[in-house]
């Protein structure tokens, strides 16, 4: 996603920049005494270094102060990192208005400037996550099953019977976004390949004019973020592919209330709390982007690792042919599918798309039950890949042992261990009230997808490919390397 090229000019760019303005994170730091830090002892310098990675820095403060508090340092500002189930419920427990989730996504990820301050300040898309798709997940499953053989046998021929090299990443973000924009935008749009294109770009684009501000101190992102941003531009593009299919909606309202259109455009339509083309794709634009990364790298690492682990797809097979003959391809099919379940999530645990989760923004100073004080204007998060890589949490847990939650489920069949469940030992959706919304969708695209891999096609690596997948860091985003190629080719024994 990040070239070295432009890593390097972030670099010296905020090296220059951190040393002119790098006086309000010592004034804060004194507040912050209590809390070691970890890292050199020049912050700013610190802060730099972690522009190019923060998993290092993050698990040797975990091995330190693992269940106590420690902070790192940002350009401008501190990460105070917690773990432990007594810390995190504190962070979980806390009021909104004191520890905030929305303005901490807000700040990391830059919404206001890359998605319109409406997004921004009223999530209410979060909303219809919960109240509609998530409630219509089951009616979901077989369509976006079908999206997902489609785009499958439209890129894959089902004569291939040699090896054909893969570029792991390319693939499935072209499935993920069109099986999300299935979702979002229904039938034909979600086929469009000037949309999907578009969609693509537009997740990137986003993802590096957030990093580019992030390079500046908090009060001149107003000022700055039109020279590194072009919402405006990318909205007005959006708008053009969606604009014919919102106006028409809009002219048969009363035949799209009756149930005829049910997708995420329809619910935010039928919702009414926004009506103009530009507010209704902004939101549209919001799910894009919240859809796209996160599942497409996770979805990267599992479809690497069973190609680095040819011996799984035999038992992974079995499964997903065992249960889509009794339920075909249904959400109760779905469920049955522990093995599928248990080798995403353990693929995500030795990932994972980022080294912090459960972001919060201090909004008001905060009292941990031991009495440290976190002052007002920094963030807490907590460490999730260290966390996932704790030998107390995790037997052997460098070691990949992808059917580990099937043997945890036990008889008594534990649901908490299945991928979508929140704990503080497993923090790929977050934990708490906050946590993603969406996790329940991402977690059924991911599953139809190994499924649907696994039953059509045989992987492998090419000769003398690393066992796992390479991945490139950026500040806490850790992005599996998105030139990553593996073997492909029809299912060879039916
Ligand atoms: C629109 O969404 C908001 C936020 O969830 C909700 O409070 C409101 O009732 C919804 N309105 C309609 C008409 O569904």
């Amino acid at each position: 996603m990040f070239s070295n090229a432009s890593q390097e000019i972030c670099l010296l760019v905020s090296a220059g920049l951190a040393g002119i303005i790098a006086v309000p994170l010592f004034l804060r730091s004194r507040r912050l005494d209590a809390i070691p830090t970890v890292g050199s002892t020049n912050s700013w310098w610190s802060a730099i270094k972690n522009l190019k990675g923060t998993s290092g820095i993050i698990q040797e403060g975990y091995n330190k102060y693992k269940n106590a508090p420690f902070k790192i340092p940002t350009l401008y500002n501190w990460i105070v990192i917690v773990s432990g189930t007594k810390l995190l419920d504190e962070v979980r427990a806390a009021p909104d208005d004191q520890l905030s989730a929305v303005e901490g996504t807000n700040d990391f990820f830059k919404i206001a400037f890359i998605m319109g301050h409406r997004v921004a300040n009223d999530p209410y898309h979060f909303a219809i996550i919960k109240m509609q798709l998530n409630r219509k997940l089951a009616t979901l499953c077989p369509i976006i099953e079908d999206e997902i053989s489609a785009t499958l046998s439209e890129m894959f021929s089902s004569q291939d019977d040699e090896w054909r090299p893969v570029v792991v990443l390319t693939t499935i973000r072209k499935v993920v976004s069109r099986a999300g924009n299935r979702i979002f935008v229904g039938l034909p749009l979600c086929r469009d390949p000037g949309w999907l294109e578009f969609g693509l770009q537009y997740a990137v684009d986003s993802i590096v004019s957030a990093a580019k501000i992030d390079l500046f101190p908090r009060f001149v992102w107003p000022l700055i973020a039109n020279f590194f941003t072009c919402t405006g531009n990318h909205v007005g593009q959006a708008v053009e592919f969606l604009g014919p299919t919102i106006r028409e909606r809009q002219n048969i309202v009363d035949r799209a209330r009756s149930g005829e259109v049910d997708d995420f455009l329809q619910w935010l339509m039928n919702n009414g709390s926004e009506s103009t083309e530009r507010e209704i794709t902004q939101r549209i634009l919001a799910m894009v982007f919240a859809s796209i990364h996160a599942t497409a790298s996770s979805l990267m690492r599992a479809v690497y690792d069973l190609a680095a682990h040819p011996e799984y797809i035999v038992p992974l097979r079995e499964e997903v042919d065992a249960v889509v003959r009794q339920d075909g391809w249904t959400k109760a099919a779905i469920d049955k599918m522990y093995k599928i379940d248990s080798f995403l999530k353990e693929s995500h645990r030795l990932g994972g798309a980022s080294s912090l989760v459960m972001i919060r923004k201090v909004s008001k100073d905060f009292t941990f039950s031991d009495g440290r004080i976190i002052p007002r204007g920094c963030y807490i998060a907590a460490p999730s890949c260290a966390i996932h890589h704790d030998e107390e949490l995790y037997d052997k847990p460098d070691a990949f042992d992808p059917f580990r939650f099937v043997r945890l489920r036990g008889d008594g069949n534990d649901m908490k261990q299945q991928m979508v469940s929140l704990s503080s030992d497993f923090l790929a959706f977050g934990h708490g009230k906050h946590a993603c919304p969406g996790r329940f969708a991402a977690v059924v695209i991911q599953k139809l997808m190994l499924a649907r891999i696994v039953s059509s096609y045989d992987l492998k690596l090419d000769d003398g490919a690393p066992a796992s997948c390479k991945t490139v860091e950026f500040g806490i985003f850790i992005n599996p390397d998105p030139t990553t190629t593996i073997l492909l080719r029809k299912r060879s024994s039916v």
